[in-house]
């Protein structure tokens, strides 16, 4: 199993379009995929279970099985696109408190995540450091950051840096954390590449409109498409 968390300290930086995408990409090669949504914005769990009733996901979710009240297996739903989702919804927020004084949920957790069957495991976190980016952080072994071009991009990077390394050293794992060009031009993707502060990946993900119309009607890329090319080719460099 692989656990790749997909973060950045900063928000609108295409953390849930990329989650989404690399899960299907994985989906799409025939892997078991489970997507974990740590974000009580919950975007991810919508664009997964648009139709699925609000009562049934507030029923059985991330916050039940971060706080022992039900088993992981019985808050992971299966949806049409062939990738499972543990969702999340706005009462997730709640952890930030409850679980302060528990941190023995941040070491259960991961044990529970990695007792389950999937090949790949693609979690969404917020864009804060929070309880909820350190679960995260302590779940994972692979970190994969999107940075676009912008004046707080490295402040960002900084930020979940420290908190990779404070993961680590907390999980005694040692985390791999990659800087993936997104939502770029081909000539911002080249200036991102050449910053020497974080290893970069090898993909990236252009700025493409056909990302956005997919998040906002639920429906997955075109097969073949650029945008759905450039998706594998991440799948394919953390395989
Ligand atoms: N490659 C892309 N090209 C064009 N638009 C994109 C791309 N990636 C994401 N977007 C759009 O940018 C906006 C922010 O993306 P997204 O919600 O994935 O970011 P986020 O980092 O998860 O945000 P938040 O911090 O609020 O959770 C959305 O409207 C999304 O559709
Ligand atoms: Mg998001």
């Amino acid at each position: 199993m692989k656990i790749i968390s997909i973060s950045s300290a900063k928000g609108g930086v295409s953390k849930t379009s990329v989650s989404i995408n690399l899960a299907q990409a994985y989906a799409n090669r025939n892997k078991k995929v489970l997507c974990i949504d740590f974000d009580h914005n919950n975007n991810c769990t919508d664009f997964f279970l648009r139709d699925t009733a609000v009562e049934a996901i507030e029923e059985r979710n991330l916050y039940h099985v971060l706080t022992n009240r039900k088993r992981i297996e019985d808050c992971i739903f299966h949806t049409y696109l062939s990738v499972d989702v543990l969702p999340a919804t706005p009462i997730l927020s709640r952890i930030e408190v409850e679980l302060a004084r528990d941190p023995g949920a941040l070491l259960r957790f991961p044990t529970l995540v990695r007792s389950l069957d999937y090949d790949y495991v693609v979690i969404d976190t917020p864009p804060s450091i929070s309880f909820a980016l350190t679960a995260a952080l302590y779940t994972c072994d692979v970190v994969i950051s999107p940075v676009s071009w912008s004046r707080w991009t490295i402040q960002g990077y900084s930020l979940l840096k420290e908190e990779c390394d404070r993961a680590s050293q907390g999980s005694g794992t040692n985390i791999q954390l990659f800087a993936l060009p997104s939502m770029v031009t081909d000539s911002e993707c080249e200036k991102l590449k050449a910053v020497d502060i974080w290893k970069s990946t090898f993909s990236y993900i252009s700025r493409n409109l056909s990302i956005k119309n997919s998040g906002t009607s639920g429906s997955p890329l075109k097969s073949g498409s650029i945008s759905w090319k450039q998706f594998e080719v991440l799948a394919e460099e953390f395989q």
